[in-house]
């Protein structure tokens, strides 16, 4: 008999990782989203959110990502079943570390599960894209695919969809650092150029092939040298006050390398072990901290799970 209701937590992730703009992820252990999905006897869809920050988020299920990403799942099946979704946000909406992402994944795995699974994981990446795109204004897999796959990500084709699975080191570790204040990422994705030098192209290729090489061996000094974005950072770092400075506190305290988070606000860093994870956080904070920022860092392994069923 099919269950009634479900929870499900899915976590945050961090996108382009500086050198892969929209095409590489990866999932992180905290912070989370929980969604419930309980079904209902008649058709529609009713949107409950909770959670700190989270007054912008739209109730409307077509404009709600996670409502969105449920509508377009049920659409692909042919089916009207009406549902409460509760969403209770752990994730900062407009923080930069997926937090419409990890809504839409668990979404889609709690409303797949409660209609007996006819999808599979893969399947259930483009209603989550469908609910991404309502957040986003955009079309892209990089904090979704993570959110809903785990680990680290390469989105190599958008059309068709190849999404891969790169290797991650062992000892790879990472930190993400919030400030306290919102980036939305339509606004954020309209001030990317619209097109760039050629010779930017090449060095942005040049460092994506770098950087999943270093991946395979383990290659921090690699990885570090190929973590550099030519696309997103040079126009989005102004919208972070002291952008450089936190950037170079990572560095200094013994980052692999750090960048922008998605379309941020968070910064990313990521470092050889655990212990240098939180010791580049704490640096991080600090600087923004003398720049007049409260902010909060979570190190973490590269995450490899799914969204996780609760009950
Ligand atoms: N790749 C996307 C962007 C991620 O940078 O706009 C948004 O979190």
């Amino acid at each position: 008999m099919l269950k009634k209701s479900i929870r499900v937590r899915a976590t945050a992730s961090v996108a382009n990782v500086s050198c892969g703009f929209d095409c590489i992820g990866y999932a992180i252990a905290e912070p989370s989203d929980v969604i419930t999905i309980t079904t209902k006897n008649k058709p529609g869809i009713e949107i409950i959110i909770s959670g700190p920050k989270t007054d912008s988020i739209p109730t409307k299920p077509e404009k709600n990502t996670a409502g969105k990403a449920v509508l377009s799942y049920l659409n692909s099946i042919n089916q009207e079943q009406g549902c409460a979704i509760e969403i209770e946000k752990g994730i900062p909406p407009g923080s930069g570390i997926g937090s419409s992402a990890a809504s839409a994944a668990a979404a889609v795995v709690g409303i797949n599960e409660l209609m007996g699974n006819p999808l599979t994981l893969d399947d259930l990446l483009v209603h989550g894209m469908a609910g991404e795109a309502v957040a986003s204004g955009g079309f892209h897999a990089d904090n979704i695919a993570p959110a809903l796959f785990g680990g680290m990500i390469l989105i190599r084709s958008y059309d068709p969809l190849d999404i891969l699975n790169l290797p991650v080191p062992e000892d790879l570790f990472s930190t993400a650092v919030l400030p306290d204040f919102v980036v939305n990422t339509k606004d954020a994705r309209r001030m990317l150029p619209k097109r760039v030098p050629l010779k930017s192209a090449v060095a942005q290729a040049g460092n994506l092939a770098g950087f999943t090489l270093g991946l395979q061996k383990a290659d921090f000094d690699l990885l570090g040298r190929s973590m550099v974005d030519l696309f997103a950072e040079p126009v989005r770092a102004e919208l972070i006050p002291a952008f450089h400075i936190v950037q170079k506190a990572a560095m200094d305290n013994g980052a692999i390398g750090c960048g922008i988070s998605g379309s941020g606000p968070a910064l990313f860093a990521l470092s050889e072990s655990e212990d240098a994870s939180r010791k580049v956080g704490t640096a991080m904070v600090d600087a923004f901290k003398k720049n007049g920022l409260n902010s909060i860092a979570y190190s973490s392994p590269i995450h490899k799970k799914h969204p996780e069923i609760l009950d």
